[in-house]
């Protein structure tokens, strides 16, 4: 059996079709995850091997995508450091205790993060062993900046105040802290590839946010360092959004392929970060709430500017919305594979 074509993509292989699978694929778009969700609480399925394996393949089996993702969340590793993690209804994360100061550093112990977030090897498993063995299983992890930022703001954000405040005040407790998530998201990403992730993604879903050269000084020796510590040989895809001037730079912190959004031109971000890296992308997922035809040129013009170039992996530019329709999922799924098709 030739390797799965997600795989050779990240490794810039020739594919015989283009490989896709969507961020937020396991979610509240589907019927059968909101039908489990009226019985368990998003940490209750997340933390129980068995529904959160269940929740995992559901995607695989309904659209036929090239790569099951883990359902997990990026801010599970954060609750043993005792911030009062709370998943609240219709608000999205909430940190009850949230890092402000030096002295809020000073009191986080590092995580035990066999102990913290066992589940998730666990649930990575059960995934692993009830996967057809040509689908790949993606592990992830959020990149230290943006579990930083959950932690310091004490949930979502627009300006990032408390957390730019942070860095620039005390830029010790910064880099301290940031040193302590680094640490236990390397440990929690080789746990993931230890239990059978074949690729990892690391989500630096609002780094964005940050001028170049903060993100010189303040986040990238801590991504590079959770990047140059993972088990040799998974590939490595280093997303974020907002990042069309910082593509560089996410290239330089690593990563195998490099995550775009939709608002860069697919082969201009592309040659950004350089064509000995791979790209994934990079479709803006409001594009699917509208019917197939109307997305269709879409994604004609992403796969024209691939040009077939080994090293692309379809996706949107960021997650599935709860609003989407599954048919037009599933038809974008389809498309991708006859268009490409090689
Ligand atoms: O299908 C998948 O992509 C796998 C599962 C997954 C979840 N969260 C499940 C989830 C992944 C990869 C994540 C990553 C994640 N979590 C990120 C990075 C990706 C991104 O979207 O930028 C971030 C920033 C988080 C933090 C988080 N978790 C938020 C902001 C929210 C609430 C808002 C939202 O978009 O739903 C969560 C909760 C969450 N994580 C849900 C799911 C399916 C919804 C929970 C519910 O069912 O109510």
């Amino acid at each position: 059996m030739p390797d799965p074509p997600l795989l050779l993509a990240a490794r810039r292989r020739p594919t015989p079709f283009t490989p896709v699978w969507l961020m937020r694929q396991a979610g509240r778009y589907l019927p059968e995850y909101r039908a489990l969700r009226a019985r368990h609480a998003f940490l209750e399925l997340a933390k129980t091997p068995q529904t959160a394996a269940e929740v995992t393949l559901q995607p695989v089996e309904r659209l036929g995508v090239d790569a099951a993702i883990l359902f997990a969340d990026i801010l599970l590793i954060v609750e043993p450091l005792g911030v009062g993690l709370e998943f609240a209804k219709g608000e999205g994360p909430v940190i009850h205790r949230p890092v402000r100061s030096e002295a809020d550093v000073a009191r986080l112990a590092p995580v035990d993060v066999a102990s913290a977030v066992g589940f998730v090897f666990e649930t990575v498993r059960l995934v692993r062993r009830a996967l057809p063995p040509h689908v790949p299983l993606i592990g992830f992890a959020g990149a230290p900046f943006t579990v930083a930022s959950y932690v310091v703001e004490g949930g979502a954000s627009r300006d990032y105040l408390a957390t730019k405040r942070l860095m620039r005040e005390t830029p010790n407790a910064w880099h301290r802290l940031m040193t302590l998530l680094a640490d236990a998201t390397a440990a929690y990403l080789n746990g993931q590839i230890a239990a059978g992730a074949a690729v990892v993604q690391l989500f630096d879903s609002w780094v964005g946010a940050l001028a170049p050269d903060d993100y010189r000084t303040f986040v990238l020796p801590h991504t590079r360092a959770v990047i140059a510590a993972l088990t040799p040989g998974t590939p490595v895809i280093h997303f974020g959004t907002g990042t069309a001037g910082l593509l560089p730079l996410l290239r330089e912190a690593g990563g195998d392929v490099i995550g775009l959004d939709w608002r860069v031109d697919l082969d201009a971000g592309w040659r950004a970060v350089g064509e000995d890296v791979g790209v994934q992308g990079n479709l803006d997922p409001v594009a699917l709430l509208s019917p197939p035809a109307t997305f269709e040129p879409a994604v004609r013009s992403i796969l024209r500017r691939a040009a077939g170039r080994p090293g692309h992996i379809f996706n949107l530019g960021h997650g599935v919305l709860e609003s989407t329709p599954v048919e037009h999922v599933k038809a974008l799924v389809d498309m991708v594979h006859e268009l490409s098709a090689r």
